[in-house]
């Protein structure tokens, strides 16, 4: 095992980087492994079992094979054993950040932010599993008795991102455990070895051996491993977290066996301050809600609208927030921007920086790529605030997913209104006003799953998160996230006078 991670990691153990099927730790059936990389230092971390469509079909054998006992459990049970999961990631809080530091360049203390996200959403599910009450009719059939009952879809498929590499395989797997649902999952591609982990701690909780299966795969494999889940009957849903092209594929290709789906896909957030804005408090919220992880958040704003009378005071106090920012290693606790994760996501970044300066953007700080002695690795962006931005710059349209703040000014609310909402993506907005009747009125007209009012961090596991138009569909967290994981069966008892 590499030095770099055993130095920095206290339980060994927790280092994994084989498949876990049927409760069992086994390099995948081809034998290959593919290369992790930190994206602090751009150097190889630690090779990861590679898996393909056989791997894939044995995790679903043991997800469906231990299904009709995992179902049969009582909630109760299902909770108590959630909540020794939940217990575990708090005990593992540091080790776990660490995973997530090394692989995916998470600054150390935002790693153990997720932590806690993670974990909070692991609590919440095992609350709610107790509370999956069905429903029973008043009398409406003389001598019937009707009533709905909630019931677990089956065999989950849980597909997550690099960019929460724990939390969002945590409220996938949690409430899929919570309504007696077994799972399939796969950890994205730049980004295993926390879930890795993740799943370890399930077994540690004493989850049954098949209820909670994993598989690692490299980019060249991902596709064939995840079609087979695809097309596989017996499972029953696919929860995925990622971008709107591979969504899209998915629904297409499970549409063949009608599988229940929750996609929670891109964004391209505006941000709108309004002439009546507390200009600090707009400021603090766009810092949280922009530089969250770099930026490279599905709910980060894309867009910054601010309004042409505050927009010279805006920009200067925004623009020297932005310049003071300390970008390096995930590692260091001054960090407050780490790298990007990959080369590619990079290169996307300087593309639409590039794009905006060449049709006119001014440009008040950043713009470009970085290494010095702070930042000493191939993946690092300066955080940017680009000015006078037009619909005409790539970043308009396209998720940047990146460290930029670009700012539209505006003189309208009904135009800023539509031009927010003039795009396929639906994920969140955000605006900051003190018009009580403004709230009203551009909460309702905005197209959005999550609406931030004078509010940036809105993330919540008690809330439901997701989005509408191409962002995608089904919620994770709050009551509802837990409906996304049982299907309704209507029950009509007669001849009971
Ligand atoms: C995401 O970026 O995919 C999720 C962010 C969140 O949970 O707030």
């Amino acid at each position: 095992m590499p030095n770099e991670i055993l130095n920095r990691i206290h339980r060994a153990d927790l280092v994994l980087t084989n498949n876990f099927i049927a409760g069992e730790w086994k390099p995948s059936l081809s034998g290959n492994s593919f290369d992790i990389v930190n994206p602090s230092t751009g150097h190889h971390l630690i090779e990861v079992t590679d898996s393909n469509a056989d791997d894939a079909r044995a995790a679903v054998d043991a997800a469906s094979a231990v299904f009709p006992a995992w179902r049969a459990t009582s909630a109760r049970a299902r909770a108590q054993l959630l909540k020794k999961w939940r217990s575990l990631l708090e005990a593992n809080q540091e080790d776990l950040a660490m995973l997530m530091v090394l692989e995916m360049g998470k600054p150390i203390v935002e790693a153990r932010g997720e932590v806690a996200y993670g974990a909070s959403y692991v609590e919440w599910f095992a609350e709610e599993a107790v509370r999956a009450a069905g429903d029973i009719a008043p009398l409406i059939m003389p001598g019937n008795k009707q009533m709905v009952v909630k019931e677990p879809v089956g065999v989950v498929a849980a597909i997550s991102p690099w960019n929460f590499p724990l939390a969002m395989i945590a409220r996938k797997i949690a409430p899929a455990l919570a309504a007696g649902c077994t799972v399939v999952a796969k950890p994205a591609e730049d980004t295993p070895l926390t879930a890795l982990a993740l799943v370890k701690l399930i077994e540690e909780a004493g989850f049954p051996p098949g209820v909670v299966n994993i598989v690692s795969t490299s980019r060249d494999n991902v596709a064939d491993t995840v079609d087979v889940w695809l097309q596989d009957p017996r499972v029953r849903k696919i929860t995925f977290t990622g971008s709107t092209v591979v969504g899209k594929h998915l629904a297409r290709e499970s549409s063949a066996t009608l599988k229940k789906l929750t996609m929670e896909l891109g964004g391209n957030a505006p941000f709108i301050v309004f002439e009546d804005a507390d200009i600090d408090a707009a400021i603090e919220g766009l810092m949280k809600a922009k530089f969250r992880n770099g930026g490279q958040t599905c709910v980060s704003p894309n867009r910054v609208y601010v309004h042409v009378d505050v927009y010279d005071e805006f920009a200067s106090k925004i623009t020297a927030r932005v310049a003071a920012m300390r970008v390096g290693p995930a590692i260091e606790e001054a960090t407050n921007i780490g790298p990007m994760v990959n080369e590619r996501a990079v290169e996307k970044i300087h593309r639409h920086a590039k794009d905006a300066l060449k049709n006119g953007a001014t440009l008040l700080t950043g713009g470009d790529r970085i290494r010095n002695e702070l930042a000493d690795g191939p993946n690092y962006f300066q955080p940017t605030v680009l000015g006078n931005m037009t619909t005409s710059m790539a970043i308009c349209c396209e998720e940047t997913f990146g460290p930029i703040v670009p700012l539209f000014p505006f003189d309208d609310e009904e135009q800023v209104v539509a031009a927010a909402n003039d795009t396929p993506f639906g994920l969140a907005s955000y605006f900051y006003t003190s018009n009580a009747k403004r709230i009203w009125r551009v909460s309702s007209a905005l197209e959005s799953g999550v609406v931030g009012i004078n509010q940036g961090a809105v993330a919540s596991e008690v809330m439901p998160f997701g989005g509408i138009k191409e962002s995608g569909y089904g919620r994770e967290g709050s009551r509802f996230g837990l409906d996304e994981y049982m299907h309704l069966k209507y029950l009509c008892h007669g001849e009971i006078d």
